[in-house]
C-alpha cells in the first residue's frame, strides 16, 4: 500500500460516535464532492448505519458539475440517504441542511423533541469552515494540519436543531489503493504519510484521459491527443521543463514538478475537476475487497500453519484420495 499513515485520535473519535449516535436523529457525511467515494469513511458507516444519512457533497466548486450530478443520484438512490451539494459560498447552507435532515427525521422537531444531528467528515473535507459559516462565527476553530483533534461541540443552527461536531476522522486501512492516492492528493492525509510523486503519477494517469485538455492548457503541452498518449513519467517531467522545474545540468527536478502538479489541483488551478464517477469507484471498491479477502486467506493459512508447527493445535487429519 502507498499511502499509509497513524490513525492517532481515531479511538478517542469512534467512542464519541459510538455513544453519541445513541441520541442522534440524522448523520451528516461530509464528503469531498472531488473524490466523493474516497472520501466517505467506511468505519463510519459501520458506526452509523442505524441513522438516516446526510450525504453532503462539499467543496462543489471545486469538482466537476457533470460528475457531481451522478453522484448526487447515487446516494439519493439509497435507501434512508438524502444527497445535496454545496460550497462555502453557499448562504443558503443552514437552511439546505435543516431542510433536508427534516426530510430524513419528519417526527423530530419542535423543542420536546428538537432534532439531534451528527457531522462527520474526514479531515480537512471543509467541516470547521462549514461550521464557521452555519453559525456565522468562529466556532469551530479551522486546524492548520489534516488530523487535529478537537472535542466535541454543540452548535444550535435553530431553537429545536442541534448540530454536533466529531473530529476529522481517517479510517486505519485503506483497502482501495486508488482512494489513498485521491485522498492524498486532496490535502486529507498528512504529507509524511506519502510520496508526492507517486501521488503526482497516479494523479496524472487519471487527469490524461478525462481532463487531458485542462492539463494540455494549465501547462501549455502538444495537443490533447499527444497528453493521453504520454506515459505518466514523460508527462510529469514534461510539466517539470515547461513550468522550469529545474536542477542543476538543466535536468527536472520530478519532485518539484510532482509538488506543484498537487498544488495545482488542491487550489483549483486546473479547473472544476472530479477523480472519481460512482461507476469507477464501485470497479475499484470491488477489486480492493477481492485483493483484501485473498490477503486474508493467505494471512489466515500462514497463521494456521504457525499453530500446527508450535503445536499449539492438532494438526489436521489428511483427506483420502
Ligand atoms: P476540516 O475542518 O474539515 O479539516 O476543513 P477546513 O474547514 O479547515 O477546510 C480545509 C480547507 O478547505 C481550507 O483551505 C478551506 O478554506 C477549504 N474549503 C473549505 N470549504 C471549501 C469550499 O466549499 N470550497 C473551497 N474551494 N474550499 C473550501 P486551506 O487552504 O487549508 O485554508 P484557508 O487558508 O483557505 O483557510
Amino acid at each position: 500500500m502507498a499511502i499509509q499513515w497513524f490513525p492517532g485520535h481515531m479511538h478517542l473519535t469512534k467512542q464519541v460516535i459510538t455513544e453519541r449516535i445513541k441520541a442522534i436523529d440524522v448523520v451528516i457525511e461530509l464528503l469531498d464532492a472531488r473524490l466523493p467515494g474516497s472520501s466517505a469513511n467506511p468505519m463510519l458507516a459501520q458506526l452509523t448505519a442505524s441513522r438516516p444519512t446526510l450525504k453532503v457533497l462539499n467543496k462543489q466548486d471545486m469538482a466537476d458539475p457533470l460528475r457531481t450530478a451522478p453522484w448526487l443520484a447515487h446516494y439519493n438512490s439509497q435507501p434512508g440517504t438524502c444527497a445535496i451539494a454545496l460550497d462555502s459560498s453557499d448562504t443558503a447552507a443552514a437552511q439546505r441542511l435543516i431542510t433536508s435532515c427534516r426530510a430524513l427525521a419528519p417526527l423530530r422537531g419542535g423543542m420536546v423533541k428538537p432534532m439531534r444531528v451528527l457531522i462527520c467528515g474526514i479531515p480537512n473535507v471543509g467541516k470547521s469552515t462549514l461550521i464557521n459559516s452555519l453559525v456565522r462565527k468562529r466556532a469551530a476553530k479551522a486546524a492548520d494540519e489534516a488530523g487535529v483533534t478537537k472535542a466535541e461541540q454543540r452548535i444550535s443552527l435553530a431553537d429545536d436543531f442541534y448540530l454536533y461536531d466529531t473530529p476529522g476522522m481517517l479510517w486505519p486501512r485503506i483497502i482501495v489503493a486508488k482512494s489513498g492516492y485521491n485522498l492524498a492528493a486532496s490535502g486529507a492525509v498528512g504529507r509524511n504519510a506519502f510520496d508526492d510523486e507517486e501521488v503526482a503519477l497516479e494523479l496524472l494517469d487519471y487527469l490524461k484521459n478525462p481532463y487531458a485538455d485542462r492539463l494540455q492548457a494549465r501547462y501549455k503541452l502538444a495537443d490533447v491527443a499527444q497528453v493521453s498518449a504520454m506515459t505518466d513519467d514523460e508527462l510529469l517531467t514534461e510539466i517539470g521543463r515547461k513550468r522550469g522545474a529545474l536542477q542543476s545540468g538543466g535536468r527536472v527536478n520530478t519532485q518539484k514538478a510532482a509538488e506543484l502538479v498537487i498544488n495545482d489541483f488542491r487550489t483549483g488551478q486546473l479547473g472544476a475537476i472530479t477523480l472519481e464517477t460512482p461507476e469507477e469507484f464501485a470497479l475499484w471498491l470491488a477489486a480492493g475487497q477481492k485483493l483484501d479477502a485473498e490477503r486474508q486467506v493467505k494471512k489466515d493459512a500462514i497463521e494456521l500453519n504457525r499453530l500446527i508447527k508450535f503445536k499449539k493445535i492438532p494438526r489436521p487429519p489428511r483427506e483420502e484420495s
